[in-house]
């Protein structure tokens, strides 16, 4: 009985048995997802054969010849630790501690009331993404202040699932005016002062992405002062310190100015594009606390929540930046090459609006060398992004944004040709 059903089954017509097998398994309700849209930009131009393409999607640093950098303190950093001959033994859930306390001081400056006093946990995280899923996971245990999470619009593409899939709702406040590629300061001021009280509030610490508009130091605080009056939770998110401006400490400002104000934030960050450190996934959560004690318990129960996340985090990003952060030399290398990166970006804007100049166009571009850090928001519309893809093999992402660091002194004029011939 059983050899004429499966003699049966054999001889049935393929599609039935690819469709009986489709209702059998236990995923066949499981639809087919969209992909990523950053990551489907770049394995279009993976596809294109014109030698001159450009991806200008990507948001990682490249040299002015287009190639991935490793820093030299990276370097000299993963040199001294191979030396060491160190074991590959765990760490404790909260990471490595030579790691969290330089970015806490990092962070907060070492002259910091918050730093010396101790009223602060910081924890290891997985890069800033794993980072801010901590804090999100931490929200959605312990928030007094509700479940709204207020973004600013627009904001990285991965905030809304990363506190969405922590279980927290999003919403959002004004932030950049499309009709001049500038910060919506009276939106977003008058958006945060209707903000229910007691809600969640996610800043960007510098260098916004994808727009690249940052608050100037007047602006930030009369953005603090209304968050303190609303009685806000504020979530930074500094992905990029030093790599706005060059300077570690002027990207802090903002983060350190909510702090002396009073206002106890939380904070993510993230070693990728600062230091190069993408892969390593080197990052850090931090709490600030109302006290040492505060401090302790908040900290018992970050690692009541990572350890059924991922136990305890990765190794080496974290050695390498300890290293380069505590190791005197290494640290002044490592301000020299930030700023060196922050340069060449900047004078890459400088040198897209002069040859934009150069090839005739009128429009005004002012916006380009306003904004800062990694992304550029153009103001390119669609059909004008569809054309540069088309005609000119430059791939960035439908809103217009560009990431600078794929710009080099070698293409930056065929760059200029090109958005002049799709916008004249
Ligand atoms: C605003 C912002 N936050 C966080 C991140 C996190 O990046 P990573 O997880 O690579 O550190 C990025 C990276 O693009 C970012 O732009």
């Amino acid at each position: 009985m059983a050899l004429l059903h499966t003699r049966r089954l054999l001889a049935a017509p393929r599609f039935f048995t690819a469709a009986a097998n489709r209702a059998s398994s236990w995923w066949s309700h499981v639809e087919m997802g969209p992909p990523d849209p950053i990551l489907g930009v770049t394995e279009a131009y993976k596809r294109d054969s014109n030698p001159k393409k450009m991806n200008l999607g990507v948001g990682a640093y490249r040299d002015d010849s287009g190639k991935p950098y490793v820093l030299s303190c990276v370097r000299k950093a993963e040199a001294m630790i191979a030396s060491k001959k160190m074991d590959k033994e765990y760490l404790p859930i909260g990471g490595l501690a030579d790691f969290t306390r330089a970015s806490a001081e990092l962070a907060l400056g070492e002259n910091s009331e918050a730093f010396k006093s101790g009223r602060y946990v910081t924890v290891q995280g997985i890069s800033g993404t794993g980072s801010l899923r901590i804090g999100a996971n931490f929200l959605h245990r312990f928030s007094r202040a509700g479940r709204d999470v207020y973004l600013p619009k627009p904001s990285w593409g991965n905030h809304t699932p990363i506190f969405r899939d922590a279980g927290l709702q999003l919403q959002s406040y004004r932030y950049y005016d499309p009709a001049t590629c500038s910060l919506d300061f009276s939106g977003a001021m008058d958006d945060i002062a209707r903000i229910p009280e007691k809600s969640i509030i996610l800043l960007h610490a510098c260098a916004h992405n994808p727009t690249g508009v940052d608050p100037r130091q007047e602006q930030w605080k009369e953005l603090a002062a209304t968050v303190k009056k609303r009685k806000l939770l504020v979530y930074f998110d500094m992905a990029y310190q030093g790599f706005a401006s060059g300077d570690i400490n002027r990207d802090a400002w903002a983060v350190r100015y909510f702090i002396e104000q009073g206002i106890n934030v939380l904070l993510s960050q993230s070693y990728a594009k600062n230091m190069g450190l993408y892969g390593e996934r080197a990052g850090a959560f931090t709490v600030i606390c109302s006290d040492a004690e505060e401090a302790k318990r908040v900290e018992s129960q970050l690692k009541i929540l990572i350890r059924p996340m991922y136990s305890n985090p990765p190794l080496n990003g974290a050695r390498i930046a300890a290293a380069i952060l505590n190791t005197p030399e290494l640290r002044q290398e490592w301000l020299v090459e930030v700023k060196g990166m922050a340069d060449r970006i900047i004078s890459m804007r400088t040198q897209l609006v002069s040859n934009l100049k150069k090839e005739g166009s009128s429009h005004n571009w002012q916006h380009i060398t306003d904004q800062i850090g990694m992304f550029c928001f153009t103001g390119l519309k669609p059909d004008q992004v569809d054309r540069l893809t088309k005609e000119f093999s430059i791939y960035m992402t439908k809103d217009g944004r560009i990431s600078v660091a794929g710009v080099t002194s070698g293409n930056v004029g065929y760059l200029a040709h090109a958005i002049h011939q799709v916008t004249k």
